[in-house]
């Protein structure tokens, strides 16, 4: 079995979705470790030991999920880690273009093989872009971020 598979990504906020993926991965692998991107930290929302934070509350109840941070190129995180397998979640066709650039590119780069997990229907529609937009403006996010983190990204949002 291959060894250290990471789930990279922004996570902000982490999604119900992400937490469907994580699930799903760690059926397959036994465990994975949710890295989280730092330099995209002017673009998010929430920093980065927010979005950690709430990534490890939501994710608490799955053995063998830890959760990292790299900065930087994610392949430079996968050489020096000695990573073998990415996961990244597919949802449509416009992720899946994107997503079959990424893989080759980390192929290329780090030799690094990506797989993807499809959504669960219930989850495919949601993004963190949808998330933020919806708490950023006062509404139910219940139905799109795990219950953990609810209200720390609600008092965090509501300063
Ligand atoms: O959750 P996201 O925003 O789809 O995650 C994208 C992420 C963070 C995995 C990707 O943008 C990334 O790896 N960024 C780090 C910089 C890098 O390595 N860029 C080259 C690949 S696009």
């Amino acid at each position: 079995m291959p060894t250290n598979p990471i789930f990279p990504g922004s996570f902000d906020p982490v999604t119900l979705g992400h937490v469907e993926t994580v699930r799903q991965a760690c059926r397959v692998f036994g465990g994975l470790t949710i890295v989280l991107a730092q330099n995209l930290e002017k673009s998010n929302l929430f920093t980065l030991e927010q979005r950690m934070d709430m990534a490890a509350a939501a994710t608490r109840d799955i053995p063998g999920v830890s959760v990292d941070w790299f900065s930087g190129l994610l392949s430079d995180y996968i050489k020096q880690n000695n990573i073998s397998v990415i996961v990244r979640s597919v949802r449509n066709s416009m992720d899946f273009e994107y997503e079959t650039q990424m893989s080759r590119l980390h192929a290329d780069m780090a030799g690094a093989v990506t797989v993807f997990i499809p959504p669960d229907p219930r989850y495919a529609h949601i993004s963190s872009t949808m998330a933020r937009q919806v708490a950023v403006l006062g509404g139910d996010i219940t139905g799109l971020v795990p219950p953990e983190i609810i209200k720390q990204l609600t008092s965090i949002i509501n300063g």
